[in-house]
């Protein structure tokens, strides 16, 4: 079991890194936190410290930076690593695409080779329900074709898959699971940790709660002309406690079928899809604030419809996502206020 086994997690800082350390030391597992700070702050760190009652090793360290990183390797001698650290603006990565192919890439071949210098075999990676495109049929499952890229961002994902399949191939014993996420959002309830956006978001959960806050004057929907319900899209949004909790249960599962060489894939979702609309009015119902907005055009790259199949991974891993949509935005607009204060 899990009990005293150090994992290394990059990007232990960000959004899903923070909530899985917390779920990690819960669960009894010693985890080493790696981050640049690139897209997310020191504070969170003493934060995590407080939440996990113990001062968490950290380094403060660039994944690309093979010497930097092979030190950790050396002192720490990890049993797994979950390997989070990655740059994931879609609009970003079409203007700077080589800065996405060096760290997503870059980072995640580093991480595969002191993992053979130093015999370490147990990775968790971070993949997306991005590698599915526009699916033909909803929900879709893992085994379901991965698509033509909708942005170097999505390509990164596709290729690093491919990355870890061609390793194990070559005959590294690695043992990995990979988890397609399909869209993390709110906060942890104590209201400690969250997602912290540069500038203006990107992701809709953090542009309603900054409009909610008065920062933004009002929401853009993108577009009320698919075919759904009420015209807007569809996703699929989980809450990222749960998807925590699904890293720990990968990491529990990863040794119990086998300790031979193991690539599976997993998604991450809650099996539910909702339009944007029905976010929009859920957070209402929770905050008790009606966000305005105004209906925009499409942005280009948006698949009209996607939720998961969770069929594999409630059976495999035994996990199941416990928390709902109202949950997360009460947790998202929670971690929303006590930022502004
Ligand atoms: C996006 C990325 C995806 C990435 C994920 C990470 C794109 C095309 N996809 O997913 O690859 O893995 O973030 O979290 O960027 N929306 C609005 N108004 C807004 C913002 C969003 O109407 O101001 C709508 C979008 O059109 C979409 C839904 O809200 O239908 C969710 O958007 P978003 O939160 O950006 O996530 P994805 O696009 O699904």
């Amino acid at each position: 079991m899990s009990t005293g086994k150090k994992i290394i997690v990059t990007g232990g800082a960000g959004f899903i890194g923070s909530h899985t350390v917390v779920e990690l030391c819960k669960a009894g597992f010693h985890p080493v936190i790696v981050d640049d700070f690139s897209n997310s702050e020191p504070f969170i760190v003493e934060r995590l410290n407080e939440l996990c009652g113990t001062t968490l090793p950290f380094y403060e360290c660039d994944c690309t930076d093979k010497n930097a990183f092979r030190k950790i390797f050396e002192k720490e001698r990890p049993s797994g690593i979950i390997h989070f650290a990655a740059c994931k603006a879609v609009g970003e990565s079409v203007a700077q695409p080589l800065k996405y192919y060096h760290n997503n890439i870059g980072s995640l071949v580093v991480v595969l080779e002191l993992m053979k210098d130093f015999g370490v075999n147990d990775l968790v990676f971070s993949s997306s329900c991005t590698v599915y495109g526009q699916p033909e049929q909803v929900p879709v499952s893992e085994s379901s074709p991965s698509k033509q890229a909708m942005s170097p961002y999505g390509y990164t994902k596709v290729v690093c898959e491919q990355i870890i399949e061609d390793v194990i191939a070559s005959g590294q014993a690695l043992r990995c699971v990979l988890l397609r996420y399909f869209n993390p959002i709110g906060a942890h309830p104590s209201g400690r940790i969250g997602e912290l956006p540069r500038g203006v978001p990107n992701n809709l959960i953090p542009y309603i709660t900054q409009t909610a806050a008065g920062q933004r004057s009002s929401l853009t929907i993108h577009g009320n002309d698919y075919s759904t319900v009420d015209g807007t899209c569809i996703r699929d949004y989980i809450h990222v406690v749960d998807l925590a909790d699904a890293h720990v249960k990968a990491l529990e599962w990863i040794h119990s079928e086998t300790d031979e060489p193991l690539r599976e894939v997993f998604n991450v979702g809650t099996g539910k899809g909702e339009t944007v609309l029905e976010v929009v009015n859920t957070f209402k119902k929770i905050s008790g604030i009606d966000v305005p907005y105004t209906v925009g055009p499409r942005r280009s790259g948006d698949v009209e419809q996607i939720w998961a199949s969770t069929e594999k991974v409630e059976q495999l891993l035994g996990w199941k996502a416990r928390l709902s949509l109202a949950d997360a935005l009460r947790d998202a607009w929670n971690w929303q206020k006590q930022l502004k204060a």
